[in-house]
């Protein structure tokens, strides 16, 4: 038992699928594992453990943005030995290109701040993908049929967003999508010499506006969690 996590030892799989929502981790669990064990219902972050085509599997909830990724990152790591974590999410698209229902694997992920920001004083740290996990997932995204688009995405540390001209810059400068979570995983994954990745399904726009319906948005999560799975075990 951690601070924020109830599971025994042994009871998290070396790899973790982190979606921000516990319901959806409860879904995706029973939806594709089998022997399904809850293992963390500490203040609802549900977590729960099974196996995927004879792997063991944790689906452990992160919470939106950083600092509560950050705070399940680092126990699932330093107290539970996780050694793949993959953030399964929803992004806003920044790109004309990039649609509704596209998926964005993420190479990379800028920041204006993190949890981590303090420990780098002036130098701009990169928050890069594990190359194994990002090819294996495009690959599996591709046979899928799924448009997928791969570059760098920006985490926000805020959805209702008062910087337009931020948003502008990074359009510009050829980030694919907005979410709140990667570059704090991919930064704890580097200092920990984990493997980290982010697979995105497009949920709304900055630029057109559109969103994605309610009853699509469980078809495209359910991509996400079969290309996580499929790229953590190839
Ligand atoms: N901004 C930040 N995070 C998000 C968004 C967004 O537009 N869409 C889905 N996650």
């Amino acid at each position: 038992m951690t601070v924020h996590i109830g599971a025994k030892p042994g009871q998290i799989a070396e790899t973790v699928l982190m979606p921000g929502d516990p319901y959806r981790a409860k879904w995706a669990a029973e939806t594709f594992l089998k022997d399904v064990e809850l293992v963390n219902e500490v203040r609802g972050m549900l977590g729960f453990t099974g196996t995927w085509n004879g792997h063991r599997v944790t689906i452990q909830g992160s919470g939106m943005g950083m600092p509560s990724l950050s705070i399940y990152a680092n126990e699932l790591i330093n107290e539970y030995n996780a050694q793949t974590l993959i953030r399964i999410g929803s992004c806003g698209g920044m790109q004309p290109q990039v649609g509704i229902r596209d998926v964005i694997i993420a190479m990379t992920a800028s920041t204006l701040n993190s949890p981590s920001s303090g420990i780098f004083k002036e130098f701009n740290y990169a928050p890069c993908a594990d190359y194994g996990l990002l090819a294996a997932a495009v690959k599996s995204a591709e046979t899928k049929g799924c448009k997928t688009h791969v570059g760098g995405i920006y985490s926000s540390d805020v959805f209702y967003d008062e910087r337009p001209d931020l948003n502008e810059q990074m359009t510009r400068h050829g980030i694919l999508g907005v979410e709140m979570e990667a570059a704090e995983l991919y930064t704890l994954a580097a200092r920990y010499g984990r493997r980290a990745l982010a697979v995105l399904t497009v949920s709304d726009h900055l630029q057109t506006g559109e969103a994605l319906p309610a009853e699509d948005r469980e078809r495209s999560f359910g991509e996400m969690v079969e290309i996580a799975l499929e790229a953590a075990f190839t």
